[in-house]
């Protein structure tokens, strides 16, 4: 037998319905809020992800899923200029499964020219997304995201709304036990600044700290503070904090956010160590952290990136917005026991038998199925008991019986699979019994 991929999960019919309910809250939210729907390719230009999610993060260091097409394995040239020319072929032209889905819609948004029409631009997305990641509860190697992203606004009323979108959404859609913690991690006005006071705060104690932390220390020395290796937290006791180094403007921006999320009556808490996987934020860095989904409890994360869409090219636009992981959000929804709505039931089971029953019955079929009724029809021949306890586990409301009789006197009959009771309607009459089942 052919498994599927590790990480990766099938989502059957007896489950899918859960995934239509939280979608279509979702399109629902996004709705209110004005967001219009954007789809982008499954795989992009690799050198997208290296320029937008950044050198220096896991994403694209460790994780990505990356081909190069055209280029037969068996005939690169085993020694160092073999394998560098392959690799420069990767980088170059090489594609990626997305990792996550900022980058390609930043990516749309340049190539588009929607930077040309008036702004905001507000768009949501619905994505698989591809980690080659260790997995585990709430960790996949093809995950999906709800995501949203809003370009050309610097205003913070822009991060309030995207953040009340996100949280709205989680609520309605029967989310609890979630807290939402915000942070500024700066721009490049004032980063640098903090870097250099972090960097000789942390000097002292780089033998103490992991080698994950010792290869961030040049690279991206902020990622160090959300270490989750416990000796490296014994360790990191006060650094200093972003927060106490931020800008007039980078102020100005995290302290009007919160005056907006008041207004929003979005409850939130301040927490400095904030500072996200990917490199392109600025200023706002956001989390919602669940209770209910056990160590991978970000279900939602998001911030501004106010130099990504110059940096994949396109003119100096700042952006905002946020990805929410679709498996963590029903995972944490199931353990905290919610009922989603079960799909709706047959509404007519057509038991018939015999070359002749079958042809009404399929006939029928399309008279039902025209009326908007949820129709089946027996598909091997069984025998009237066999398509009786078939249409029971189908739960189906009714089942219409057409035998040899039937077809000789022109009549169905019709049992009620809830009371049992039974009757018989003339095949002329079959429009207004339909119209009489449709108002039911
Ligand atoms: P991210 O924090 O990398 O941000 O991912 C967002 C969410 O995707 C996470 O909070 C989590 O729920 C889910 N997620 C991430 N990795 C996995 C995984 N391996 N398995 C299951 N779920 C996962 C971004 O992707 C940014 N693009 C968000 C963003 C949009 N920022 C601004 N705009």
């Amino acid at each position: 037998m052919i498994a599927k991929p590790k990480g990766t999960k099938d989502v059957m019919p007896t489950e899918v319905y859960k995934w239509h309910h939280v979608e279509n809250a979702f399109r629902e939210t996004c709705l209110r809020f004005g967001f219009k729907e954007i789809r982008t390719p499954l795989f992009e230009y690799t050198k997208l992800f290296k320029r937008g999610v950044g050198e220096t993060t896991d994403i694209v260091n460790k994780e990505m899923y990356s081909v190069v097409t055209g280029v037969d394995l068996r005939k690169v040239r085993n020694d160092d200029a073999g394998r560098e020319a392959f690799f420069k072929e990767l980088d170059n032209d090489g594609f990626t499964l997305k990792p996550e889905g900022t980058a390609p819609v930043v990516r749309a948004f340049v190539e588009n020219k929607v930077f040309a029409d008036a702004q905001p631009t507000k768009m949501y997305y619905i994505t698989p997304c591809f980690r080659h990641e260790r997995p585990q509860a709430g960790r996949l190697r093809q995950f999906h995201q709800f995501g949203i992203e809003v370009f050309g606004s610097h205003e913070a009323t822009a991060d309030a709304e995207v953040i009340a979108l996100a949280d709205t959404f989680l609520r309605d859609v029967g989310i609890t036990g979630i807290s939402l913690e915000i942070n500024s991690v700066g721009c490049p006005k004032c980063r640098p600044v903090y870097h250099q006071a972090l960097k000789a705060y942390l000097a002292e104690r780089l033998d103490k700290l992991c080698t994950t932390c010792n290869d961030r220390y040049e690279k991206n020395p902020m990622r160090i503070l959300d270490c989750k290796v416990p000796s490296c937290q014994e360790i990191l006791v006060e650094p200093p904090l972003m927060v106490d180094y931020l800008c007039e403007d980078c102020t100005d921006h995290f302290n009007s956010l919160q005056s907006y999320l008041k207004a929003l009556e979005v409850e939130f808490t301040v927490n400095p160590k904030i500072v996200r996987g990917l490199d392109y934020y600025t200023k706002t860095a956001f989390e919602f952290v669940s209770g209910d989904v056990g160590a991978q409890s970000t279900l939602c994360g998001g911030g501004r990136y106010d130099g990504l869409v110059e940096q994949i090219d396109g003119p100096a636009t700042p952006g905002v917005g946020f990805g929410l992981g679709i498996e963590r959000l029903l995972l944490a929804l199931e353990n905290t026991g919610k009922v989603f709505p079960e799909p709706p039931k047959t509404d007519v089971y057509i038991a018939a038998m015999g070359e002749e029953a079958l042809v009404v019955g399929m006939g029928m079929t399309r008279k039902m199925r025209e009326k908007g009724l949820i129709v089946e029809i027996d598909h091997l021949k069984r025998s009237f008991k066999a398509q009786f306890k078939f249409a029971d586990k189908l739960s189906a409301k009714r089942v219409v019986i057409i035998g040899e009789d039937e077809v000789k006197n022109g009549i169905f009959s019709v049992k009620d699979m809830t009371t049992g009771e039974q009757k018989t309607v003339p095949m002329a009459e079959l429009e207004t019994y339909l119209d009489g089942l449709t108002i039911m």
